[in-house]
């Protein structure tokens, strides 16, 4: 396969995709307000709405869009399988001494090895090319973002540097999930004298976020393959540990240990915070996201969704906890969005002193 081939079928994949986000989701939105309208009563739960798209054919045709351009974007004729593993020989060998700490007889969770998260075949963690797959089909993800998709990270980092205005309380910083370390280069960038550990189960991930990124100069960034819900580090390691996009591809048990994790490695006073899917409003956004998370081999996204947060965290040790939506990008209408969006969040807590 040439690589004109591959970035035409990607690009139109991608095309494909922002139609299905913006003017089949709007069809959609407008399909179910005028059921709503002629029926006279409110939808209150996402089975209410279920009850009135299930059976509709733009609904049917969304749903079908929405599984399979993925599934092609990943596995097709073009996809980004065949085409990084036909490039194997150039690609696999800068990845193998990267100085990310493996541990290949690291267990892999159960909720990890049986999923293929994403649609992505295999998983992220079961050939040593999956770190160049997850990079390159997280680029269409969230196609609305187009070129500021980046830009979600160093958003996310701004705002929880904010906080920090003198940037002195984070010096010991924890990425949990890090993946190709996109989540982590923009901490490094906001604290450039800050010890920053980046973790993940996947070590083809880690591998190439250590090979890549320009933390990877620093020796104050280092990629450490493991669990985050059962780390090695000692107690008061961290003053904030912080994730993206990691929490609602875990189990609800799993979150209680990462929570528990979390609070036993942070000193007194330190700060977690998350950057994930959690606020959503309405029965239709609702129904619309754990669609989502079925059609996209993300099961947990409705627990996660419907976990009592605060109640899970006050548990653990956590107080000034916050639930906070979250704007991924410029220009994006909380309130009201007519295409299709993550419902994006920040949760965030501290760890209380003396307890
Ligand atoms: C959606 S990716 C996000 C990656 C990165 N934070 C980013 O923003 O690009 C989620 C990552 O969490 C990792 N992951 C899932 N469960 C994990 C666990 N229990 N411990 C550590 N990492 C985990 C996956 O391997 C994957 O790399």
């Amino acid at each position: 396969m040439d690589d004109r081939s591959f970035v035409a079928a990607q690009d139109f994949l991608l095309s494909s995709k922002t139609f299905w986000t913006k003017q089949i989701y709007e069809d959609l939105k407008r399909t179910y307000e005028d059921a709503v309208a002629r029926s006279g009563k409110t939808p209150t739960t996402p089975a209410d709405v279920a009850a009135i798209l299930e059976g509709d054919t733009l609904y049917r045709y969304f749903a079908w869009l929405e599984r399979h351009l993925q599934r092609l974007k990943y596995a097709g004729r073009y996809g980004l399988v065949p085409y990084h593993d036909e490039r194997r020989s150039v690609l696999a060998p800068p990845l193998r001494d990267t100085g990310a700490e493996l541990s290949p007889t690291l267990e892999m969770p159960s909720y990890y090895r049986r999923v293929d998260i994403h649609q992505h075949p295999g998983g992220v963690m079961s050939d040593e090319l999956d770190g160049y797959v997850y990079e390159r089909g997280a680029r269409s993800t969230t196609p609305l973002m187009g070129a500021s998709h980046a830009d979600l990270h160093h958003r996310f980092t701004d705002l929880v540097a904010a906080q920090d205005a003198e940037r002195v309380l984070y010096g010991r910083i924890l990425d949990m999930g890090c993946g190709f370390g996109k989540s982590t280069q923009p901490f490094h960038e906001a604290y450039p004298d800050a010890r920053i550990d980046a973790i993940d189960l996947s070590g083809p991930c880690l591998a190439l976020a250590a090979h890549q990124a320009p933390s990877r100069s620093s020796p104050k960034v280092r990629f450490r393959q493991m669990n985050a819900c059962a780390t090695d580090y000692e107690p008061d390691s961290f003053d904030l540990v912080t994730s993206t996009m990691l929490v609602h591809e875990l189990p609800p048990g799993e979150i209680e240990k990462l929570f528990a994790e979390a609070a036993r490695i942070l000193a007194p006073g330190g700060r977690m915070v998350h950057l994930d899917f959690h606020a959503i409003d309405g029965p239709f956004a609702r129904f619309m996201h754990y669609g989502h998370g079925l059609r996209n081999n993300e099961p947990f996204m409705q627990p996660w969704a419907e976990m009592d947060i605060h109640a899970s965290l006050s548990d653990k040790g956590f107080t000034n906890i916050k639930v906070i939506p979250f704007q991924e990008a410029e220009g994006v209408d909380l309130e009201n969005h007519a295409a299709w969006r993550f419902p994006w969040t920040v949760i965030q807590a501290e760890l209380k002193t003396g307890g």
